[in-house]
Protein backbone atom coordinates (compact mmCIF):
# COMPACT_ATOMS: atom_id res chain seq x y z
CA UNK A 1 0.00 0.00 0.00
CA UNK A 2 1.15 3.61 -0.95
CA UNK A 3 0.68 6.41 1.78
CA UNK A 4 0.73 10.45 1.40
CA UNK A 5 1.41 12.51 4.13
CA UNK A 6 -1.05 15.77 4.25
CA UNK A 7 -0.53 19.35 5.71
CA UNK A 8 -2.80 21.69 6.54
CA UNK A 9 -1.92 25.54 7.95
CA UNK A 10 -3.96 28.10 5.90
CA UNK A 11 -5.95 29.40 8.57
CA UNK A 12 -5.94 28.42 12.15
CA UNK A 13 -6.13 25.01 12.39
CA UNK A 14 -2.41 23.22 12.33
CA UNK A 15 -2.90 19.75 10.69
CA UNK A 16 -1.61 16.56 9.28
CA UNK A 17 -2.33 13.48 7.96
CA UNK A 18 -1.63 10.18 6.91
CA UNK A 19 -3.99 8.97 3.86
CA UNK A 20 -3.35 5.33 2.07
CA UNK A 21 -3.62 5.13 -1.83
CA UNK A 22 -7.17 3.17 -0.74
CA UNK A 23 -8.62 5.99 0.81
CA UNK A 24 -8.39 4.85 4.27
CA UNK A 25 -7.00 7.32 7.03
CA UNK A 26 -4.67 6.20 8.95
CA UNK A 27 -3.82 9.46 10.99
CA UNK A 28 -5.52 13.13 10.65
CA UNK A 29 -4.33 15.15 13.58
CA UNK A 30 -5.89 18.28 13.73
CA UNK A 31 -4.51 21.43 16.77
CA UNK A 32 -7.22 24.16 16.98
CA UNK A 33 -5.93 27.16 17.74
CA UNK A 34 -9.55 28.52 19.18
CA UNK A 35 -7.69 29.00 22.60
CA UNK A 36 -5.33 31.87 20.95
CA UNK A 37 -8.19 33.62 19.18
CA UNK A 38 -11.18 33.20 21.22
CA UNK A 39 -9.88 36.44 23.43
CA UNK A 40 -10.56 38.28 20.03
CA UNK A 41 -13.64 37.06 18.87
CA UNK A 42 -11.83 36.05 15.74
CA UNK A 43 -8.79 34.75 13.63
CA UNK A 44 -5.35 36.75 14.46
CA UNK A 45 -3.28 36.28 11.59
CA UNK A 46 -0.33 37.39 13.58
CA UNK A 47 -1.07 35.14 16.42
CA UNK A 48 -1.58 32.28 13.57
CA UNK A 49 1.39 31.65 12.15
CA UNK A 50 3.60 31.70 15.25
CA UNK A 51 1.50 29.32 16.53
CA UNK A 52 1.16 27.24 13.69
CA UNK A 53 5.54 27.49 13.77
CA UNK A 54 4.98 26.27 17.47
CA UNK A 55 2.37 23.31 17.37
CA UNK A 56 3.81 21.56 13.81
CA UNK A 57 6.43 19.96 15.30
CA UNK A 58 4.46 17.99 17.68
CA UNK A 59 1.16 17.64 15.30
CA UNK A 60 3.53 15.58 12.89
CA UNK A 61 4.76 13.64 15.61
CA UNK A 62 1.72 12.62 17.01
CA UNK A 63 0.35 11.79 13.16
CA UNK A 64 3.59 9.93 12.57
CA UNK A 65 2.39 7.75 15.97
CA UNK A 66 -0.93 7.29 15.10
CA UNK A 67 0.10 6.12 11.50
CA UNK A 68 2.33 3.55 12.90
CA UNK A 69 4.81 4.85 9.92
CA UNK A 70 7.05 6.87 9.08
CA UNK A 71 8.37 9.36 6.27
CA UNK A 72 10.47 6.15 4.93
CA UNK A 73 7.01 5.20 3.89
CA UNK A 74 5.62 7.59 2.02
CA UNK A 75 5.20 8.00 -1.19
CA UNK A 76 4.86 11.81 -1.97
CA UNK A 77 3.60 15.02 0.53
CA UNK A 78 1.02 17.02 -0.34
CA UNK A 79 0.19 20.66 1.34
CA UNK A 80 -1.77 23.21 1.21
CA UNK A 81 0.08 26.50 -0.74
CA UNK A 82 -3.17 28.51 -1.27
CA UNK A 83 -5.73 30.36 -0.30
CA UNK A 84 -4.93 31.58 2.80
CA UNK A 85 -3.15 33.80 5.57
CA UNK A 86 0.02 34.65 4.44
CA UNK A 87 2.23 34.02 7.76
CA UNK A 88 0.21 30.45 8.18
CA UNK A 89 0.68 28.79 5.08
CA UNK A 90 4.31 29.47 4.80
CA UNK A 91 4.66 27.72 7.93
CA UNK A 92 3.40 24.24 6.09
CA UNK A 93 4.32 24.83 3.22
CA UNK A 94 8.31 25.61 4.50
CA UNK A 95 7.80 22.56 6.75
CA UNK A 96 6.53 20.15 3.83
CA UNK A 97 9.50 21.31 1.74
CA UNK A 98 12.34 20.35 4.73
CA UNK A 99 10.88 16.62 5.05
CA UNK A 100 10.52 16.38 1.36
CA UNK A 101 13.80 17.38 0.92
CA UNK A 102 14.92 15.43 3.59
CA UNK A 103 13.45 12.44 2.57
CA UNK A 104 13.67 12.88 -1.11
CA UNK A 105 10.16 12.72 -1.10
CA UNK A 106 7.83 14.31 -4.41
CA UNK A 107 6.05 17.96 -3.47
CA UNK A 108 3.12 18.57 -4.04
CA UNK A 109 1.18 22.11 -3.75
CA UNK A 110 -2.51 21.55 -3.11
CA UNK A 111 -5.37 24.68 -3.34
CA UNK A 112 -7.67 24.38 0.06
CA UNK A 113 -11.06 24.65 -1.36
CA UNK A 114 -10.22 21.96 -3.65
CA UNK A 115 -9.24 20.28 -0.64
CA UNK A 116 -13.19 20.90 0.73
CA UNK A 117 -13.95 19.16 -2.67
CA UNK A 118 -11.60 16.33 -2.09
CA UNK A 119 -13.05 15.92 1.03
CA UNK A 120 -16.15 14.51 -0.82
CA UNK A 121 -14.48 11.50 -2.64
CA UNK A 122 -12.28 10.46 0.26
CA UNK A 123 -15.28 10.29 2.30
CA UNK A 124 -17.87 8.66 -0.05
CA UNK A 125 -15.28 7.31 -3.24
CA UNK A 126 -17.47 6.96 -6.47
CA UNK A 127 -19.85 10.29 -6.78
CA UNK A 128 -21.69 10.18 -10.36
CA UNK A 129 -20.48 13.22 -12.01
CA UNK A 130 -20.73 15.80 -12.87
CA UNK A 131 -22.47 17.28 -9.53
CA UNK A 132 -22.80 20.77 -8.12
CA UNK A 133 -20.72 21.35 -5.31
CA UNK A 134 -21.45 23.90 -2.23
CA UNK A 135 -18.10 24.90 0.14
CA UNK A 136 -18.92 27.21 2.60
CA UNK A 137 -16.54 27.92 4.97
CA UNK A 138 -15.11 31.28 7.16
CA UNK A 139 -12.92 32.36 4.30
CA UNK A 140 -15.02 31.14 1.22
CA UNK A 141 -18.65 30.44 -0.20
CA UNK A 142 -18.15 28.83 -3.51
CA UNK A 143 -20.66 27.01 -5.94
CA UNK A 144 -19.02 24.80 -8.22
CA UNK A 145 -19.97 22.58 -11.19
CA UNK A 146 -17.93 19.34 -10.79
CA UNK A 147 -16.71 17.82 -14.26
CA UNK A 148 -17.01 14.46 -15.09
CA UNK A 149 -12.84 14.50 -15.06
CA UNK A 150 -13.15 16.55 -11.29
CA UNK A 151 -11.77 19.66 -12.79
CA UNK A 152 -14.42 22.63 -11.02
CA UNK A 153 -15.99 25.26 -13.02
CA UNK A 154 -16.63 28.28 -11.42
CA UNK A 155 -20.88 29.31 -11.28
CA UNK A 156 -21.09 32.12 -8.07
CA UNK A 157 -19.08 33.01 -5.37
CA UNK A 158 -19.54 35.35 -2.64
CA UNK A 159 -18.49 39.14 -3.35
CA UNK A 160 -17.94 40.23 0.59
CA UNK A 161 -18.40 38.60 3.77
CA UNK A 162 -18.09 34.18 3.46
CA UNK A 163 -20.91 32.54 5.03
CA UNK A 164 -19.00 31.19 7.95
CA UNK A 165 -17.31 34.78 8.53
CA UNK A 166 -20.78 36.19 8.45
CA UNK A 167 -22.07 33.64 11.40
CA UNK A 168 -18.62 34.52 13.13
CA UNK A 169 -19.27 38.31 13.09
CA UNK A 170 -23.17 37.86 14.26
CA UNK A 171 -21.86 35.84 17.30
CA UNK A 172 -19.57 38.31 17.61
CA UNK A 173 -22.15 40.99 17.34
CA UNK A 174 -24.11 39.70 20.53
CA UNK A 175 -21.34 38.62 22.50
CA UNK A 176 -21.37 35.00 22.15
CA UNK A 177 -17.89 33.71 21.42
CA UNK A 178 -15.47 32.24 18.77
CA UNK A 179 -16.32 30.31 15.94
CA UNK A 180 -19.37 31.64 16.46
CA UNK A 181 -20.98 29.38 13.36
CA UNK A 182 -21.74 26.26 16.15
CA UNK A 183 -22.85 28.83 18.82
CA UNK A 184 -25.68 30.61 16.42
CA UNK A 185 -26.61 26.65 15.24
CA UNK A 186 -27.00 25.52 19.11
CA UNK A 187 -29.28 28.93 19.65
CA UNK A 188 -31.00 28.67 16.55
CA UNK A 189 -32.45 25.51 17.05
CA UNK A 190 -34.82 27.23 19.93
CA UNK A 191 -35.59 30.29 18.20
CA UNK A 192 -37.94 31.49 15.62
CA UNK A 193 -37.24 32.09 12.24
CA UNK A 194 -40.19 34.10 11.32
CA UNK A 195 -39.71 36.88 14.21
CA UNK A 196 -37.04 38.87 12.34
CA UNK A 197 -36.89 40.08 8.56
CA UNK A 198 -33.66 39.49 6.36
CA UNK A 199 -34.50 40.65 2.52
CA UNK A 200 -32.85 38.80 -0.38
CA UNK A 201 -29.26 39.81 -1.37
CA UNK A 202 -29.91 41.60 -4.40
CA UNK A 203 -28.16 43.62 -6.83
CA UNK A 204 -28.58 46.74 -9.61
CA UNK A 205 -26.69 44.35 -11.98
CA UNK A 206 -28.51 41.25 -11.60
CA UNK A 207 -25.21 39.76 -10.78
CA UNK A 208 -26.34 35.97 -8.21
CA UNK A 209 -22.69 36.48 -6.44
CA UNK A 210 -23.43 35.55 -2.97
CA UNK A 211 -23.31 38.23 -0.29
CA UNK A 212 -23.35 37.79 3.16
CA UNK A 213 -23.08 41.56 4.34
CA UNK A 214 -26.40 43.03 4.50
CA UNK A 215 -27.46 40.23 6.60
CA UNK A 216 -24.87 41.34 8.71
CA UNK A 217 -26.22 44.55 8.58
CA UNK A 218 -29.65 43.88 8.62
CA UNK A 219 -28.86 41.88 12.33
CA UNK A 220 -27.09 44.94 13.64
CA UNK A 221 -30.35 47.10 13.18
CA UNK A 222 -32.84 44.99 14.85
CA UNK A 223 -29.94 44.32 17.58
CA UNK A 224 -29.87 48.68 17.74
CA UNK A 225 -33.83 49.01 17.89
CA UNK A 226 -34.03 47.06 21.24
CA UNK A 227 -30.25 46.95 22.68
CA UNK A 228 -32.06 45.28 25.93
CA UNK A 229 -33.79 42.59 24.50
CA UNK A 230 -30.27 40.72 23.28
CA UNK A 231 -28.63 41.45 26.60
CA UNK A 232 -29.54 37.56 27.58
CA UNK A 233 -26.91 35.41 25.68
CA UNK A 234 -29.58 32.36 26.02
CA UNK A 235 -32.70 34.90 25.72
CA UNK A 236 -35.68 34.73 23.59
CA UNK A 237 -34.70 37.54 21.04
CA UNK A 238 -30.95 35.94 20.58
CA UNK A 239 -32.89 32.76 19.92
CA UNK A 240 -34.79 34.04 17.36
CA UNK A 241 -32.34 36.73 15.90
CA UNK A 242 -30.32 33.52 15.07
CA UNK A 243 -32.52 31.39 13.64
CA UNK A 244 -34.21 34.24 11.68
CA UNK A 245 -30.33 34.48 11.00
CA UNK A 246 -29.69 31.16 9.75
CA UNK A 247 -32.90 30.60 7.92
CA UNK A 248 -32.03 33.61 5.54
CA UNK A 249 -28.47 32.35 5.09
CA UNK A 250 -29.66 28.70 4.16
CA UNK A 251 -32.72 30.54 1.99
CA UNK A 252 -29.48 32.38 -0.07
CA UNK A 253 -27.37 29.49 -0.41
CA UNK A 254 -30.19 27.23 -1.63
CA UNK A 255 -31.81 29.62 -4.05
CA UNK A 256 -28.54 29.64 -6.02
CA UNK A 257 -28.13 25.75 -5.70
CA UNK A 258 -31.21 25.37 -7.47
CA UNK A 259 -30.48 27.65 -9.96
CA UNK A 260 -27.21 26.07 -10.97
CA UNK A 261 -29.54 22.44 -11.35
CA UNK A 262 -31.74 24.77 -13.76
CA UNK A 263 -28.96 25.83 -15.67
CA UNK A 264 -27.21 22.59 -16.01
CA UNK A 265 -27.88 18.84 -15.29
CA UNK A 266 -26.56 17.40 -12.24
CA UNK A 267 -26.05 13.61 -11.11
CA UNK A 268 -25.04 14.93 -7.32
CA UNK A 269 -25.22 17.12 -4.97
CA UNK A 270 -22.03 17.91 -2.47
CA UNK A 271 -21.75 20.47 0.28
CA UNK A 272 -18.76 20.78 2.00
CA UNK A 273 -16.57 23.20 3.93
CA UNK A 274 -17.16 24.02 7.61
CA UNK A 275 -20.45 25.47 7.62
CA UNK A 276 -21.10 22.34 6.01
CA UNK A 277 -21.70 21.38 10.11
CA UNK A 278 -24.66 23.11 10.31
CA UNK A 279 -27.75 21.23 11.11
CA UNK A 280 -30.14 23.57 9.54
CA UNK A 281 -27.85 23.56 6.27
CA UNK A 282 -27.84 20.09 6.08
CA UNK A 283 -30.79 19.35 6.44
CA UNK A 284 -32.34 21.57 4.20
CA UNK A 285 -29.58 20.74 1.44
CA UNK A 286 -31.09 16.97 2.22
CA UNK A 287 -34.48 18.05 1.01
CA UNK A 288 -33.47 20.06 -1.61
CA UNK A 289 -31.77 17.10 -3.33
CA UNK A 290 -34.15 14.83 -2.94
CA UNK A 291 -36.80 16.57 -4.21
CA UNK A 292 -34.55 16.98 -7.32
CA UNK A 293 -34.35 13.63 -7.38
CA UNK A 294 -30.46 13.16 -6.86
CA UNK A 295 -28.38 11.88 -4.41
CA UNK A 296 -26.73 13.96 -1.14
CA UNK A 297 -23.16 14.15 -0.42
CA UNK A 298 -22.78 15.91 2.70
CA UNK A 299 -19.04 15.92 4.16
CA UNK A 300 -19.31 14.43 7.74
CA UNK A 301 -17.99 16.81 10.38
CA UNK A 302 -14.44 15.85 11.29
CA UNK A 303 -13.86 16.16 7.17
CA UNK A 304 -15.73 19.85 6.56
CA UNK A 305 -13.75 21.99 8.83
CA UNK A 306 -10.47 22.25 8.19
CA UNK A 307 -8.52 19.47 8.24
CA UNK A 308 -5.07 17.81 6.55
CA UNK A 309 -6.89 14.38 5.22
CA UNK A 310 -8.93 16.19 2.62
CA UNK A 311 -5.20 17.97 1.74
CA UNK A 312 -3.88 14.72 1.15
CA UNK A 313 -6.99 13.29 -0.93
CA UNK A 314 -6.58 16.27 -3.47
CA UNK A 315 -2.77 15.50 -3.23
CA UNK A 316 -3.16 11.83 -4.27
CA UNK A 317 -5.49 13.10 -6.98
CA UNK A 318 -2.81 14.97 -8.74
CA UNK A 319 -0.44 12.91 -7.72
CA UNK A 320 -2.12 10.68 -10.29
CA UNK A 321 -2.42 13.31 -12.80
CA UNK A 322 0.99 13.51 -12.33
CA UNK A 323 1.84 16.51 -10.83
CA UNK A 324 4.65 17.45 -8.91
CA UNK A 325 5.85 20.20 -7.70
CA UNK A 326 9.91 21.48 -6.78
CA UNK A 327 11.36 23.13 -3.62
CA UNK A 328 10.89 27.09 -4.94
CA UNK A 329 6.88 25.98 -4.77
CA UNK A 330 5.28 29.51 -3.39
CA UNK A 331 2.64 30.15 -1.42
CA UNK A 332 -0.78 32.25 -3.32
CA UNK A 333 -2.69 34.02 -0.58
CA UNK A 334 -5.87 33.77 -3.23
CA UNK A 335 -4.66 30.74 -5.09
CA UNK A 336 -7.93 29.74 -7.44
CA UNK A 337 -9.48 26.04 -7.51
CA UNK A 338 -11.56 26.49 -10.41
CA UNK A 339 -10.19 25.41 -14.23
CA UNK A 340 -12.63 28.18 -15.79
CA UNK A 341 -15.77 30.19 -15.05
CA UNK A 342 -19.16 29.76 -16.03
CA UNK A 343 -20.87 32.74 -14.48
CA UNK A 344 -25.14 31.38 -12.89
CA UNK A 345 -27.50 33.27 -15.89
CA UNK A 346 -31.42 34.02 -14.36
CA UNK A 347 -33.72 31.04 -16.29
O1 LIG B 1 -13.68 25.14 6.72
P1 LIG B 1 -13.38 25.83 8.01
O2 LIG B 1 -12.91 24.98 9.15
O3 LIG B 1 -12.28 26.94 7.82
C1 LIG B 1 -12.15 27.74 6.70
O4 LIG B 1 -11.64 27.26 5.66
O5 LIG B 1 -12.63 28.89 6.81
O6 LIG B 1 -14.68 26.66 8.43
C2 LIG B 1 -14.78 27.36 9.63
C3 LIG B 1 -16.10 28.11 9.64
C4 LIG B 1 -16.23 29.10 10.80
O7 LIG B 1 -16.65 30.36 10.28
C5 LIG B 1 -17.32 28.48 11.68
O8 LIG B 1 -18.09 29.44 12.38
C6 LIG B 1 -18.14 27.74 10.65
O9 LIG B 1 -17.20 27.20 9.75
N1 LIG B 1 -18.96 26.67 11.26
C7 LIG B 1 -20.31 26.70 11.28
C8 LIG B 1 -20.71 25.56 12.02
N2 LIG B 1 -19.59 24.89 12.41
C9 LIG B 1 -18.52 25.59 11.93
N3 LIG B 1 -21.18 27.58 10.76
C10 LIG B 1 -22.49 27.34 10.95
N4 LIG B 1 -22.95 26.29 11.67
C11 LIG B 1 -22.11 25.38 12.21
N5 LIG B 1 -22.59 24.35 12.90
ZN1 LIG C 1 -11.38 25.55 4.90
Amino acid sequence: MRYLLGIESSCDDTSIAVVAEDRSILANVVSSQVQEHAPYLGVVPELAGRAHLKNIPAVYRKAMDDAGLSLENMTAIAVTAGPGLAGSLMVGVNFAKGLAMGAGLPLIGVNHIGGHVAALFLEYGEIPLPALALIVSGGHTHLFRVRENRELVLLTKSRDDAAGEAYDKLSKMLGLGFPGGPLIDRLARRGNPKRYAFSKPKFSDGSLDFSFSGMKTAASRHIERDPEAFRDPDGEAVRDLAASFQAAVCRHLLDRVSLGLDQDAAQALLLGGGVACNSHLRTEFEALAQSRGLPAFISSPKLSTDNAAMIAAEGWRLFHLGRRDELDLVTDVSAKPYAAVDLLRKT
